[in-house]
């Protein structure tokens, strides 16, 4: 059953990305990895990027002294980004896996979640929380960018603000208390990001 279901995600990943249905890629860095940067507010140690897309968030990682881990389901997004790597005579681990399976050998010091949970239907939220926390040790960073849609449907599904701090609850997380980055997107609509903090 996992298997089908699997492969079922990842066909529709496939084809989005066959048909250039890529709506949510900026084609560059985002405005909000470039602020947590500039900020120092992420640690250069071993970073995962969830769902990274084409990933042109990993080349800055790397440049800013991280290792970086990037996961996504489809393999086209993997085979470009690991091109793009090598022209640049860059490395990450880059990994075709569905997340919702896969484990990681060892902890990550932060997870840059871009735009990966708003991709899950909401029925895997929990399960997927439960596993950004085991990814991460104890007072590991988790950069995240919360899709702000305001409509039913997805994805993108709606991340809306109550709903995030009820899923990532005080148990494991620390939520900052400055307010939010408000990132808009060439696209139209809004991400929230938070920098959370593993307990
Ligand atoms: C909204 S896109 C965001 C991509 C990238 N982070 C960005 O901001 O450009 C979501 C990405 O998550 C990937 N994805 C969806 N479900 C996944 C899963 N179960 N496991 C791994 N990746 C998944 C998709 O293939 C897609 O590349």
């Amino acid at each position: 059953m996992a298997v089908t279901e699997s492969s079922h995600r990842q066909h529709e990943w496939e084809q989005r990305y066959s048909a250039g249905k890529t709506g949510w890629d900026r084609g560059q860095v985002s405005p909000a990895l470039r602020h947590w940067l500039a900020a120092g507010q992420l640690p250069a140690g071993r970073v995962l990027v969830p769902g990274c897309g084409h990933g042109h968030e990993v080349a800055e990682l790397i440049r800013a002294g991280c290792q970086v881990t990037a996961v996504d389901i489809a393999s086209q997004p993997v085979m470009r980004l690991l091109g793009q790597l090598a022209e640049l005579g860059l490395y990450a681990n880059v990994v075709q896996a569905d997340l919702l399976h896969w484990q990681p050998p060892g902890p990550f010091d932060a997870v840059y979640e871009q735009t990966c949970l708003c991709a899950l239907d909401p029925g895997h939220w929990a399960a997927y929380e439960s596993r950004l926390a085991d990814w991460l040790r104890p007072g590991g960073s988790l950069l995240a960018l919360f899709m702000q849609t305001g409509h039913q449907g997805g994805p993108p599904f709606d991340c809306p603000l109550p709903d995030m701090r009820s899923l990532f609850g005080a148990a494991r997380w620390v939520w900052p208390d400055e307010p939010p980055l408000q990132v808009p997107h060439p696209n139209g609509l809004v991400e929230i990001g938070y920098l959370l903090t593993r307990r």
